[in-house]
């Protein structure tokens, strides 16, 4: 198989994973992210995001934060990771299955639990809520 022909037939898999919305379990490292509101500490999320953007990951942004969190979804309901690593601080880089911390190579399963040392502190949890179709994240 040549070059051109590798690149034709793993375009073809990637957009019919995408079609059956399984892209970022299998193709990518990108998650969506999504510019979050922040009032008095608490962060307010529509739960719709999920449906729409056909993801179980979404990467939480907002200006007045220094680190990002990671909402996860799963059967329990919904987890907010922070995404400062507990080694030394540094930011780290979510994919579809696991944390990545690029600094000294720690990594974190998607419950924030160390899977790589040299971190040895699970990840910070931000307590959720579900309220009026809103996950609502406590940040302090
Ligand atoms: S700061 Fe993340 S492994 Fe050191």
């Amino acid at each position: 198989m040549n070059r051109r022909n590798f690149i034709q037939k793993s375009c073809a898999t990637c957009i019919g994973l995408t079609g059956m919305g399984f892209l970022l379990q299998s193709c990518s490292t990108s998650l969506p992210v999504f510019t979050a509101q922040v009032n008095k500490k608490i962060m307010t999320i529509p739960v719709s995001k999920f449906q729409e953007l056909k993801t179980n990951l979404l990467l939480l942004r907002n200006n007045s934060l220094e680190y990002d969190i990671l909402l996860v979804k799963n059967n329990d309901g919904y987890k907010a990771l922070s995404m400062e690593c507990t080694h030394q601080s540094a930011s780290l880089t979510p994919t579809t299955t696991k944390i990545i911390c690029s600094a000294h190579g720690s990594q974190f399963d998607l419950n924030g639990n160390v899977i790589k040392e040299p971190a040895l502190t699970p990840l910070h949890q931000y307590k959720t809520v579900i309220q009026n179709q809103s996950i609502t994240i406590f940040l302090s």
